[in-house]
């Protein structure tokens, strides 16, 4: 796409629950239009057309053969991911999706290869690490304020979905479970931040079989629980640095959910207070402590435009910004570089928590094949930063 005023058409299958915060955040850039929308059920996809204003509403096959679509949104549950991505990239259509990127690794090597061979590019949820908090996390680090990095601590302790998601099924699937949901958000910040992982253990337990769906319309209903649902792992990282890593369905109550990295000079912490909603967003406090200070500084985004409080700024409308990597993904496109949320970036963390999960059942630890380039923090001219900010705000509100 070398035409620079043109909008990036995206087709966007499955309309579920996540669709609409991407919806509202790819509202907010001209760079990006969303021209049509599919799902499993028509009158769902009917019904989100009409509620964002996108001009149609089809079937997937149909966003597949036209031929002015130039990127597939895929946001389908994790078990339809591969097929839909390959469809996508088949039909010569780039393509971001929702997390996990796959289900197994032959799955996820095949659409690199592919995307690779067609030229295409894949860009993959979370994009979380686009937001103030993080990238506040690398400025640190990348400035040297805990000096050499050591070690980093993830602790995410929840009681599943059942509660507040009235069709949870598939969090307790084969693809679901908290490494597979939860542990891309976690993974993926810590790549961001340290570097790829090279070796990891692991242990995990399923503790209950059943479990209830405890709201909506399916009140009562028993579901079967395929998968563990009490994962734990040390990890070893290319770089040295060395981690462990809690993701629970299992647990009532904790006063850990936080997020910690450790440095030769200084302890960068990252406060977790509300496990399901917290880390998993774009915003939230970063603290920093070093051998030279007595107490905890807050470390805040300063009230100007830095580039890297743009997701922060943007979803001061509701924390949430999902779609600025799918945004990212269009001016890659443009400007002949990967994406920050890259498929590669998303398989490596896929296969890190592949291992995670072999580690049990195959060895205490298990190598991670894959590795992946560090996404570059954002830049001055992204989207939403400087001077546009004030004209994107103004136009979301
Ligand atoms: N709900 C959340 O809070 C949340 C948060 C972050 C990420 N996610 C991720 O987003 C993805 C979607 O989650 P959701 O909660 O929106 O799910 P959902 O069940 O609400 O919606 C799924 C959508 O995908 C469609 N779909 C399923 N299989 C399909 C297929 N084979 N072809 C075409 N369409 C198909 C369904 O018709 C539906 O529109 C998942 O990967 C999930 O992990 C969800």
């Amino acid at each position: 796409m070398s035409d620079r005023t043109k909008s990036f058409r995206v087709g966007l299958i499955g309309c579920g629950r996540i669709s609409d915060i991407y919806l509202k955040t790819l509202a907010r850039f001209s760079q990006v239009k969303v021209v049509a929308c599919a799902s499993l059920d028509p009158a769902e996809s009917r019904a989100k057309a009409e509620q964002h204003g996108i001009g149609r509403s089809c079937t997937p096959d149909e966003i597949f053969a036209d031929p002015s679509i130039d990127c597939v949104l895929n946001l389908t549950i994790p078990a339809a991911h591969a097929e839909i991505s390959r469809n996508a990239l088949n039909a010569g259509k780039h393509v971001y999706s929702e997390k996990p990127f796959v289900m197994n690794r032959s799955d996820g090597r095949a659409l690199l290869q592919l995307a690779k061979d067609k030229g295409l590019l894949i860009g993959n949820a979370p994009d979380t690490f686009f937001g103030g908090r993080w990238q506040t996390v690398r400025r640190l680090i990348d400035d040297g304020a805990i000096g050499a990095p050591t070690g980093v601590f993830a602790h995410v302790g929840t009681h599943g979905t059942e509660r507040h998601n009235p069709n949870p099924d598939f969090y307790y699937q084969s693809g679901g479970g908290p490494l597979l949901d939860l542990g891309p958000y976690y993974l993926t910040a810590m790549v961001f931040c340290l570097g790829p992982v090279e070796r990891v253990a692991g242990m995990a337990r399923r503790t209950f079989d059943r479990r209830m769906i405890e709201n909506g319309p399916r009140h009562g209903e028993w579901m079967d629980v395929e998968v563990d649902t009490h994962s734990l792992s040390l990890l070893q990282f290319t770089s040295g640095v060395i981690g462990s890593m809690t993701m629970s369905f299992d647990v009532w109550d904790s006063e850990t959910p936080r997020f910690e990295i450790y440095g030769e000079d200084g302890t960068i912490g990252i406060p977790d207070p509300d496990p399901v909603h917290g880390a998993n967003l774009f915003d939230g406090d970063v603290w920093l402590k070093t051998k030279d200070t007595s107490r905890w500084s807050h470390q805040p985004r300063p009230a100007g435009r830095e580039h890297w409080q743009v997701a922060e700024n943007l979803h001061g409308l509701n924390r949430d910004s999902r779609g600025v990597g799918l945004l990212d993904l269009a001016l890659a496109v443009r400007e002949g570089r990967q994406p920050r949320a890259s498929g590669a970036l998303a398989y490596h963390v896929f296969d890190v928590m592949d291992a995670i999960e072999r580690a049990p059942r195959f060895g205490a630890y298990q190598t991670v094949e894959s590795s992946c380039e560090v996404p570059a923090p954002l830049s001055v001219d992204f989207p939403g930063s400087g001077p546009q900010i004030e004209q994107e705000l103004a136009h979301a509100r």
